[in-house]
């Protein structure tokens, strides 16, 4: 089949069963943020361009090539959000919530927009879960970030990642490496376009794709090596915290994340299994975003986790958890009156906390219990003329088969018994 209408291309869909997952992940991951006490934030999914062009800088890929960007009837210029943390900082600066308890610790979910080529794990419509803590520079703070992100995959099982971390230093230490790397990057033959992107951000370069830049920026002068004093201090105690919560990493002194706005710690997850769109996840610190966009000098870390690729992850390394949509009794009315005492009953189990289906229609025994089937319910009742004059119905465990007899009032104990 062929249909009229189909969805945009390279756009992630979830539908049925695998939205299941999805939620699952999504619903996961932010546990641990929920447990060190990150609060939601719930923002618009287009912003003023400015925003991005400002707080995500004009040498990045994400902002030179791929946003989408639209007039709006009033002719401003309006982008679908390509990430979440330039639009947190815009809403913390507007409603003030930087002037009360710092720091202050927000957590995002929803969709983000880049128009990159599609491919396996990278989409034009993807999801990530994200966190912000603002306004404290504390080594423990970047410490507990990773932590959360670390403990969000572990809670969903899969181990075949690894963390990457290194520093970018305060500003003075990007100052003196810059000017070497500046230097050395005018040493290289290279194509005007390419100086161009040097020449707004030379650390794009490490991020070069192409063979013969990435050779000739072996040699070139890392960042790592001119932190001043404080600023290695300050990494070895983002170390030193990390090792103290047993999660483990690799220094990588050639990672450059793909926005501008990073200073200090950043990090990115990586998954082993998932070839060129590797990236789980990543974030750091950025020291001078929330000035750039009209606030107070504050500092912030954060990160963005790539809903799609966990999920993604999750499949190659086969950890889907079973029962993942759990659904305690199906029930199946046969009558008029059974249907009338199915939908209060039912409506008393749901409201007692159990899960529970029913069938619908006028459907014969055999196709209800198929449906009682396909739901994955873990045990199905029939009711009929005969169940409601007697009051009880045959509780049947659709794994086994195996049946007994309960009365409807005792229903609700004798399930949360078995469960
Ligand atoms: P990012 O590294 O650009 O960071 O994106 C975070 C994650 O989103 C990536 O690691 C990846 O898993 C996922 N992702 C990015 N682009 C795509 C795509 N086209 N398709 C599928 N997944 C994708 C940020 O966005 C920062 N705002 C993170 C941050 C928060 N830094 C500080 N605070």
């Amino acid at each position: 089949m062929n249909p009229k209408f189909q969805a945009p291309k390279g756009v992630s869909e979830y539908l049925p069963p695998r939205s299941n997952l999805f939620d699952y992940v999504s619903r996961t991951l932010t546990t641990p943020a929920l447990a060190a006490g990150y609060e939601l934030i719930e923002l618009p999914i287009f912003e003023d361009t400015e925003l991005f062009t400002r707080g995500v800088g004009e040498s990045t890929d994400v902002v030179s090539k791929e946003m989408y960007t639209f007039e709006d009837r009033g002719g401003r210029s309006l982008t679908l959000r390509p990430e979440g943390t330039a639009g947190v900082m815009r809403a913390v600066i507007e409603h003030n919530l930087d002037r009360g308890q710092l720091p202050v610790k927000l957590f995002y979910r929803g969709p983000f927009f880049r128009a990159e080529r599609p491919q396996a794990g990278r989409y034009r419509q993807f999801y990530q879960f994200g966190i912000e803590a603002i306004g404290v520079n504390d080594p423990y703070l970047d410490a507990e970030v990773i932590g959360i992100a670390y403990a969000g995959y572990k809670k969903l099982g899969f181990s075949n990642f690894s963390l990457h971390i290194t520093s970018l230093g305060d500003a003075e230490s990007r100052n003196r490496h810059r000017e070497d790397l500046v230097k050395f990057i005018e040493s290289l033959n290279l194509d005007d376009e390419t100086k161009v992107r040097a020449a707004k951000n030379p650390l794009r370069l490490f991020d070069d794709k192409r063979d013969e830049v990435r050779s000739k920026m072996q040699s070139a002068p890392l960042l790592l090596d001119y932190l001043n004093q404080e600023s290695m201090e300050n990494f070895a105690s983002v170390q030193a915290a990390l090792k103290s919560i047993n999660v483990p990493f690799e220094i990588n002194p050639r990672m450059v994340r793909g926005l501008d706005y990073y200073t200090g710690t950043t990090f990115e997850f990586v998954h082993n299994g998932l070839g060129a769109q590797s990236g789980i996840g990543g974030g750091g610190r950025y020291d001078g975003l929330m000035e750039t966009l009209g606030g107070q000098n504050l500092s912030g870390i954060g990160f963005g986790l790539g809903i799609d690729r966990v999920l993604l992850a999750m499949e190659t390394e086969g950890c889907i958890p079973e029962n993942i949509r759990y659904v305690d009794l199906f029930v199946i009315p046969l009558g008029v009156a059974a249907q009338s005492t199915a939908f209060t009953l039912v409506n008393q189990l749901r409201t007692a906390g159990f899960v529970v289906e029913q069938s619908f229609g006028d459907r014969a025994l055999k196709g209800a219990m198929k449906a009682a089937d396909k739901s994955g319910a873990r045990f199905s009742i029939v009711i009929g003329d005969a169940e409601i004059s007697s009051g009880t119905v045959e509780l049947k465990e659709m794994s086994t088969g195996k049946a007994s007899s309960v009365t409807l009032s005792a229903l609700a104990s004798e399930l949360a018994k078995l469960s």
